[in-house]
C-alpha cells in the first residue's frame, strides 16, 4: 500500500525531496537484505539470516513489514500479536532515511497491528543510551513501566520497558494486512 498520494513529497527542512515510501508485508525475500542491514542498525545484538528466518515462520502471530524507497529497503518493524500484551520484536530505519518521519510511520503501523490483533497493551523494551528510539516511543504515547538492570550485555546498559494502551480504540475494520498507520493513530493512548 502506498503511503503518500504524492510521488515525491517536498521536505520544507530539505534541499532534496524525500522519495515516496511505501510499507509492503515482509517475505523471506527481504531476508538477505535485512541481515546485511541489521549491524550497522543493532551494532550489539544483530538478527542472523536464521533468526529472520525463524521470526517469519512465527507468522501470522509474528507481524513484520518493509519500508521501501526506490524498490530499497529503508526501514522495517515487527511485532508479536499473539495475546492480551503484544510485544515490539523490532523497529529500524537505515542511517540514511532517518529523522523524515519512518520510525514514527513503522511504529504507527505496529501500534495497529496490536490492535488488530485484539491486544490491550503494547509493550517494547528500549536500551537506557537510545535516546531517539525513546523519544520517538513517548511521543508516540509510551510510558515507562519498569527497568530490568544491566540487560543487555556487554556493556551493562539497563533495559526499559514501555508501554502503549491500545485496547480502547477496536473500531478498525479494515481486512487488508498493511494499513494506513495515519489513520490508526487516532487512539486514546491513556494508561
Ligand atoms: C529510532 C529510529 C527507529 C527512529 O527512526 P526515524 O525515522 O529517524 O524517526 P522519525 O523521523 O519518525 O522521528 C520520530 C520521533 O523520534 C524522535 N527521534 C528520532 N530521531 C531522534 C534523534 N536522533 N534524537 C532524538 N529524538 C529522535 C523524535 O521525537 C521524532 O519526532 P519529532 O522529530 O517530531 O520530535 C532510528 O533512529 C533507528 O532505526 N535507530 C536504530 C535502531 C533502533 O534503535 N531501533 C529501536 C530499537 S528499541
Amino acid at each position: 500500500m502506498t503511503l503518500s498520494e504524492d510521488p515525491v513529497r517536498e521536505d520544507p527542512v530539505r534541499e532534496h525531496p524525500v522519495p515516496e515510501t511505501t510499507l509492503r508485508e515482509m517475505t523471506w525475500r527481504d531476508i538477505p537484505s535485512l541481515a546485511e542491514l541489521e549491524p550497522e542498525l543493532f551494532v550489539d545484538d544483530p538478527w542472523s539470516e536464521r533468526t529472520w528466518w525463524a521470526e517469519l515462520a512465527g507468522r501470522p502471530r509474528r507481524a513484520y513489514v518493509v519500508a521501501e524507497r526506490v524498490g530499497a529497503v529503508v526501514g522495517y518493524a515487527g511485532v508479536d500479536r499473539g495475546g492480551e500484551v503484544a510485544d515490539v520484536m523490532t523497529v529500524a530505519v537505515a542511517p540514511t532515511a532517518r529523522g523524515q518521519g519512518l520510525g514514527k510511520m513503522l511504529l504507527d503501523w505496529l501500534v495497529a497491528q496490536a490492535r488488530r490483533g485484539g491486544a490491550e497493551h503494547l509493550m517494547l523494551e528500549v536500551r537506557a543510551d537510545n535516546v531517539a528510539a525513546q523519544r520517538l516511543y513517548s511521543r508516540a504515547g509510551f510510558a515507562m513501566l519498569t527497568v530490568r538492570r544491566r540487560y543487555y550485555q556487554p556493556g551493562d546498559v539497563d533495559a526499559l520497558i514501555m508501554r502503549l494502551r491500545v485496547g480502547d480504540a477496536t473500531q478498525d475494520t479494515t481486512q487488508d494486512t498493511i494499513v494506513d498507520p495515519a489513520a490508526d493513530m487516532r487512539q486514546d493512548v491513556t494508561l
